[in-house]
C-alpha cells in the first residue's frame, strides 16, 4: 500500500483538481474561472498560503460516505496571502465540488480563517459561487451558515469584509454577503436571491428570469444589494485588488498612505467656473471630485444606485479618503430615501475604519411627495444625519452651491462636528430657495421681496458671519486646502459617550 508521503501527494493532487477535469471544463465553458484560479489571480504571485487542504465532509447519508464522494478540501479553498504586499484572508467556493454547496466542513474552514483574520487584524474576502446549503447534510449545513453569520457580525467594524459574487448565491447563503461591508458581482454569471424563479412563480405567480430576479443589473441599480458589478471574473478580481489598496487592514490601522506624485498644492483653475451662474442649472459633481483628488482616481461605490448622491474612495496627497457628494445632475441632488441609506452606510464604513470624510454639498433639500413620506423618508433621512453626527474621523465639508433646509444640517455641517467647513463664493445657505421662501412669507406678493431674499440669503455670508463655515475659499484652491487640513487632522482624537451601542433608526 502507498506510503504516507505518497498518500499526502495523492491527496494534494486530488485537492488541486477539485470536482475533476470535466467539471472544471464546464466551469470554463460558462466563462467562469475555478476557485483556485480566482485565488491566484486575486493574490500576489506565490503569496497564497492554503489551510485545510485535507478537510473532508463528514456526511454519511445518501451514499456520501463513499470514497468517490469525498474530495480533499471539500467545496471551498481557504487561506491567506498578500495583495500588493498587504495581508488578506480569502475563501473561494469551488462550484466543481457539489456545486460549491456548504457542508459543515466547508463552513468550518471559512470560520477558521475569519477567526484568525479578526485576531491578527486583516480583511476577509469571500469569493462566492455556491448552490447553497449541502442538501445531503441538512441542519449541519444550516448550523454552518449561522456560524459564519455570527462571525460576519462580530467582525463588522473590526476588519473590512468584502464579498464578490461569482456564480449562484441563493437562499440562506445570501445573508453572509449581505452582512459584509461590500458586495460586488460579476455581470451575467452571478445572481443573488432568497428564492429562485420557480418558487416565485408558485407563490406570487410572477414570471421572472434568474437574471431579472437577482442578476447584477437588478442589485446594482434597483435593490441596492450590490455595490458594483464587473465585466467578468478577471476584471472583477483585478478591480478587487485596486479596491483593497484603499482600505486599512483593520480598525486598529490608520487608512493607508500611498506615495503620491500629484502635487498637494496643485491649483484647479477650472473649478472657479464650474458652478453655473443660474442656480437651477445642473453640473456634474463627479467633475469636481475627479479634478480635486490625486491623479483623478475615484473608486465609486454604488455608481448606478441612488445617483443623486455620489460616494466612493479616493486619495488626497496619498491618504485614503471617503467622498460623499450631492449630485446636481440627478434629481437636482435632492436627498431621498435611497440616497440617504446609501450615504449613511458609506459614512459609517469610513468612520469604523479611520477613513476621513470629504463632503461636497449642493442640496436643495429632501425630495417631497407621498412616495417618499409613505416610504419613511423621515426614518431613512435620519440615518444619514445619524451617521455624520456620530462619525469621529476627520470631516471636511465644502458647500459648492445650495445648502438648503434640514439637508444643510445633515450634510456634515459644522453643527454635526464638522472639523473644517468651507463655502465657495457660489454657496447659498438658507432655509429654502428664494421663490419658495417668498411664496410662504409674503404669499407671493412682491418681486421686490424675492430680490431682497436673494440679497440677504442666497450667498455664503449669513453662514460665514456666524462661523458656521470656517472660510470662504476660491474654488481653485480647494485641493490645496483639503490636503493641508488632512495633515493637521491626522492626529484628531474624538470620542463619543460610552454606550453598549447606539440605536441608529433602521
Ligand atoms: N447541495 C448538494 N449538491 C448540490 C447543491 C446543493 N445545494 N447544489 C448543487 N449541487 C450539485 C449538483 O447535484 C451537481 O452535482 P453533479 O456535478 O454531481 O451533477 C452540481 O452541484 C452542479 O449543480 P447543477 O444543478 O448541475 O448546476 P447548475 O449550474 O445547472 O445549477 C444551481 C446551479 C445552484 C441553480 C442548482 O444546482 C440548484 O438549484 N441547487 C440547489 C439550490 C438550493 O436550493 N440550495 C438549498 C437552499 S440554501
Amino acid at each position: 500500500s502507498p506510503s504516507v508521503p505518497e498518500r499526502i501527494q495523492e491527496k494534494r493532487r486530488a485537492a488541486l483538481l477539485g470536482g475533476g477535469q470535466s467539471r472544471i471544463d464546464a466551469q470554463h465553458q460558462r466563462g467562469k474561472l475555478t476557485a483556485r484560479e480566482r485565488v491566484l489571480l486575486l493574490l500576489d504571485p506565490d503569496s497564497f498560503v492554503e489551510y485545510d487542504m485535507f478537510v473532508e465532509h463528514r456526511c454519511s447519508d445518501f451514499g456520501m460516505e463513499a470514497d468517490k464522494n469525498k474530495y480533499p478540501g471539500d467545496s471551498v479553498v481557504t487561506g491567506q496571502g498578500r495583495i500588493n504586499g498587504r495581508l488578506a484572508y480569502v475563501f473561494s467556493q469551488d462550484f466543481t465540488v457539489f456545486g460549491g454547496s456548504l457542508s459543515g466542513a466547508h463552513a468550518q474552514k471559512i470560520c477558521k480563517i475569519m477567526d484568525q483574520a479578526a485576531m491578527v487584524g486583516a480583511p476577509v474576502i469571500g469569493l462566492n459561487d455556491s448552490g447553497g446549503a449541502r442538501i445531503q447534510e441538512g441542519v449541519e449545513s444550516l448550523a454552518g451558515y449561522a456560524d459564519i453569520f455570527l462571525r460576519n457580525v462580530l467582525c463588522s467594524g473590526v476588519v473590512p469584509q468584502i464579498s464578490l459574487i461569482m456564480g449562484p448565491c441563493a437562499g440562506g447563503a445570501v445573508y453572509s454577503p449581505a452582512l459584509t461591508d461590500f458586495t460586488f458581482m460579476v455581470k451575467d454569471t452571478s445572481y443573488l436571491f432568497i428564492t429562485g424563479p420557480d418558487v416565485v412563480k408558485s407563490v406570487t405567480n410572477e414570471d421572472v428570469t434568474q437574471e431579472q430576479l437577482g442578476g447584477s443589473k437588478t442589485h446594482t441599480a434597483v435593490s441596492g444589494v450590490a455595490h458594483k458589478a464587473f465585466e467578468n471574473d478577471i476584471d472583477a478580481l483585478l478591480n478587487l485588488r485596486d479596491f483593497f489598496n484603499y482600505l486599512p487592514l483593520s480598525n486598529r490601522d490608520p487608512a493607508p498612505v500611498r506615495e503620491c506624485h500629484d502635487p498637494s498644492n496643485r491649483l484647479v483653475p477650472e473649478l472657479d467656473t464650474i458652478v453655473p451662474m443660474e442656480s437651477t442649472k445642473a453640473y456634474d459633481m463627479l467633475d469636481i471630485i475627479h479634478a480635486i483628488v490625486d491623479e483623478r482616481e475615484f473608486f465609486e461605490i454604488m455608481p448606478s444606485y441612488a445617483r443623486n448622491i455620489v460616494v466612493g474612495f479616493a486619495r488626497m496627497n496619498g491618504r485614503t479618503i471617503g467622498i460623499v457628494g450631492n449630485q446636481p445632475k440627478v434629481a437636482s441632488g435632492c436627498l431621498d430615501i435611497n440616497s440617504s441609506v446609501k450615504g449613511a452606510r458609506f459614512v459609517r464604513f469610513c468612520d469604523a475604519f479611520n477613513i476621513p470624510l470629504i463632503t461636497f454639498v449642493d442640496v436643495p433639500g429632501f425630495l417631497p411627495g407621498t412616495a417618499q413620506e409613505y416610504g419613511g423618508i423621515i426614518r431613512h433621512g435620519a440615518k444619514l444625519l445619524f451617521a455624520f453626527a456620530e462619525a469621529t474621523v476627520p470631516k471636511i465639508t465644502i458647500i459648492t452651491r445650495k445648502a438648503y433646509g434640514g439637508a444643510y444640517d445633515v450634510m456634515s455641517s459644522k453643527h454635526l462636528r464638522g472639523d473644517v467647513n468651507y463655502a465657495w463664493p457660489t454657496a447659498e445657505v438658507a432655509v429654502m430657495g428664494a421663490k419658495g421662501a417668498v411664496q410662504i412669507i409674503f404669499r407671493g406678493k412682491g418681486a421686490h421681496a424675492e430680490a431682497e431674499y436673494i440679497d440677504k440669503f442666497a450667498n455664503p455670508f449669513p453662514a460665514a458671519i456666524r462661523g458656521f463655515v470656517d472660510d470662504l475659499i476660491q474654488p481653485a484652491t480647494t485641493r490645496l486646502r483639503i490636503c493641508r487640513d488632512l495633515e493637521v487632522l491626522a492626529s484628531k482624537v474624538q470620542a463619543n459617550p460610552w454606550k453598549k451601542h447606539a440605536n441608529i433608526p433602521l
